[in-house]
C-alpha cells in the first residue's frame, strides 16, 4: 500500500536494527485519513471472506480495526491486556510472551463477544514475533469460531511471526511488509499481488 510505505519513509523513526518507531500516526497520534484508507485496503482484502467480526489487540490496533470494521459493517473486539472491573469472568484467555518487552501477559475477551457462529478477521498494528497474532489465534479456537485471516499493518518480515502463522495454514495480508532496518534505512520488501 504506497500511502502507508510513503508515510513510514516520510515520518517513520528508525531506532535499531529492529525497531520502527511510528507513533506520529499509529503508535501514538494517529491519522484519521490514513487509517481510512487502511481500513477500504483490508476490506477490500478481504471482501469475499464472509467476516462477522474483527478481533484485534488494545491498544494500537484499534483504529485500523475499527476503520476496517466501518467499512465491512461489522464489530471490532479488542483483547484486553489489564484486568477490567467489569470483566472478570465469562472469558477467554490467552497467554502472550513479548520478546521485545520480555514479559508475558494475559489477554482475554468476552464469551459474549465471539461464538461458533462467528467468522473472525484478526488485525495487528505490528507483526514482529507473532505472538499476540497467536494469542488471538486461539482465543477465536476457544470460541470455535472460524478464522478469516490476519490483517497487519506493518509486518517486519525479518522477524518470524508471518512464518509461524502461516505455517499454522492462515492467510496473512500485510499493508507494507519491512525487509530490513538496517543502516537506519526503511527497505521494503517488493510486493507480490496475490488478488
Ligand atoms: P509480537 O506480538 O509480534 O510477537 O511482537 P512483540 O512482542 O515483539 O511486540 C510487542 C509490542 O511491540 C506490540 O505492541 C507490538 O505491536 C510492538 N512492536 C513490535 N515491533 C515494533 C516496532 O518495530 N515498532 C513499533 N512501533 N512497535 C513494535 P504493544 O506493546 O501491544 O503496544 P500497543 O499496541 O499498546 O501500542
Amino acid at each position: 500500500m504506497d500511502l502507508l510505505k510513503k508515510k513510514i519513509q516520510d515520518e517513520g523513526k528508525v531506532l535499531s536494527e529492529s525497531v520502527l518507531k511510528v507513533d506520529s500516526f499509529l503508535n501514538h497520534q494517529i491519522d484519521p485519513i490514513l487509517m481510512q484508507k487502511i481500513g477500504e485496503e483490508f476490506a477490500a482484502r478481504f471482501a469475499d471472506a464472509g467476516i462477522t467480526k474483527i478481533l484485534t489487540i488494545e491498544s494500537s490496533g484499534i483504529a485500523p480495526a475499527t476503520m476496517t470494521g466501518l467499512v465491512l459493517g461489522v464489530p471490532v473486539i479488542f483483547a484486553r491486556k489489564r484486568k477490567s472491573l467489569t470483566l472478570t469472568d465469562h472469558l477467554y484467555s490467552a497467554e502472550v510472551y513479548s520478546f521485545t518487552k520480555k514479559e508475558t501477559s494475559e489477554i482475554s475477551v468476552s464469551k459474549d463477544f465471539i461464538t461458533s457462529d462467528d467468522v473472525v478477521l484478526m488485525m495487528d498494528d505490528f507483526l514482529a514475533n507473532g505472538q499476540a497474532a497467536l494469542g488471538l489465534l486461539s482465543i477465536a479456537e476457544q470460541a470455535k469460531a472460524k478464522v478469516a485471516g490476519v490483517g497487519i499493518v506493518i509486518e517486519k518480515g525479518f522477524q518470524n511471526g508471518s512464518s509461524q502463522i502461516r505455517e499454522r495454514g492462515f492467510n496473512v495480508e500485510s499493508l507494507a511488509i519491512i525487509e530490513s532496518l538496517a543502516d537506519g534505512q526503511v527497505t521494503f520488501k517488493e510486493e507480490v499481488v496475490s488478488r
